[in-house]
């Protein structure tokens, strides 16, 4: 009999070619008057936040942009966003980006109905009331933040991420359109494909998987194992890029509810100290840590490497799941990723510090097998 589980899913998706569209008319529909547009400058110079600008001021809806949005997106940043938004007025939020803005944009709402500072609601369910409305327009398919229940914001005094979790913080609406990816560069295509798919291959060994967050997680997979290399190869491609937004926002409601692992716990301090891309650090992460669980879930690995193209035995044994991590090896290889976090300026001297770190963060707690602090260093080892 299957155990007791628990699921939630409260983003609304609106997904298909020229779905932004609908930005103007949800925010009118949600009572908006005046909207503020998270987003950052790469985004606002490729032309992608226009065709929403234009829809919200066709809906009635004042704009205000927020264009300051960086890679690990910084607690300075929250509070300019928060008072842009006070002092012009705003009544609702629409984030335009990747994953940076809309977490960004879930913190900039958790201040406009609760009081500061941010860092004190660090950790789970600590929000007392909820966030502004959130329409959420993602232009990558990595962190799944749209439809995710999560924020990530750089304390920079601390080299440190603080992760905020509540349902609150869940977008309420997710507009998919793969229009918006045209223009995302084929490397951060790559390295944000390998987010995503971590996210799902994480969820899916997760010890707090349920089978809904199987069904989502295991086809998350798959979708990626035959589209992510060629959304890589062309990110205009609709068809391939619609395909990747799907896997993406199965792969974040399906770790949204089951949690994540040790690439997750490892990845985190690599973006606070070295400031790596997260996608990049989960891509050399994930088939070291795939290697160091497998015993720990070896049938549902076997099923991994069978989706991504790996022959395996009848019995899914353990044998077969050794290809797993060969399967994602391959796949960086065809992406163009690097395998070593050597080679991206990551030191040894730094390992204890950044052990240290992966065990704070907690996000191992749901990791199939037990990891302590020694474990983290031997993997942070084996990816130099
Ligand atoms: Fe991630």
């Amino acid at each position: 009999m299957q155990g007791s589980f628990y699921y939630a899913s409260p983003t609304r998706i609106i997904s298909g070619l020229g779905a932004k569209e609908r930005a103007g008319q949800e925010a009118r529909d949600a009572g908006g008057t005046k909207a503020l547009i998270v987003t950052d400058k790469g985004v606002l110079n490729a032309g992608l936040v226009d065709e929403v600008i234009d829809s919200l001021r066709k809906a009635g809806l004042g704009v205000v942009i927020y264009d300051k949005v960086e890679t690990n997106p910084v607690l300075s940043m929250v509070d300019e966003g928060h008072q842009l938004y006070r002092s012009e007025g705003c009544d609702i939020l629409v984030a335009v980006g990747g994953g940076s803005s809309i977490d960004l944009a879930k913190a900039i709402g958790v201040l406009t109905n609760n009081p500061g500072p941010l860092v004190q609601y660090e950790g789970a369910d600590k929000i007392p009331h909820p966030i502004s409305y959130l329409i959420a327009i993602p232009t990558a398919a990595g962190t799944g933040a749209e439809v995710t229940f999560s924020a990530l914001i750089t304390d920079p005094d601390r080299h440190y991420k603080i992760s905020i979790r509540s349902f609150y913080l869940a977008p309420r609406v997710a507009i998919l359109d793969p229009g918006m990816l045209k223009t995302l560069p084929s490397h951060i295509a790559a390295m944000t494909g390998m987010d995503s798919l971590t996210h799902a291959i994480e969820a899916y060994v997760s010890t707090s998987a349920s089978p809904i967050t199987d069904l989502l997680a295991f086809e998350a997979i798959n979708i990626s194992a035959a589209s992510l290399e060629r959304f890589v190869a062309d990110p205009s491609n609709p068809s391939a890029a619609s395909l990747m937004q799907l896997a993406c926002a199965y792969a974040g409601m399906a770790f949204a509810n089951a949690r994540l692992g040790n690439v997750h716990a490892m990845a985190h301090p690599l973006g606070g100290h070295f400031n790596l891309h997260h996608g990049l650090a989960c891509a050399i992460l994930l088939p070291r840590v795939i290697d160091f669980n497998l015993n720990s879930s070896p049938h549902k690995y076997a099923k991994i490497a069978l989706a991504m193209g790996q022959q395996v035995d009848e019995d899914l044994s353990l044998e077969s799941a050794k290809s797993a991590s060969q399967a994602i090896y391959s796949l960086l290889e065809t992406l163009n990723l690097p395998t070593k976090l050597g080679e991206l300026g990551v030191t040894t001297d730094k390992i204890p510090v950044i052990a240290r770190d992966a065990v704070t963060t907690g996000i191992h707690g749901t990791n199939p097998r037990l990891t302590d602090f020694g474990d983290f260093v031997r993997l942070y080892e084996a990816c130099m």
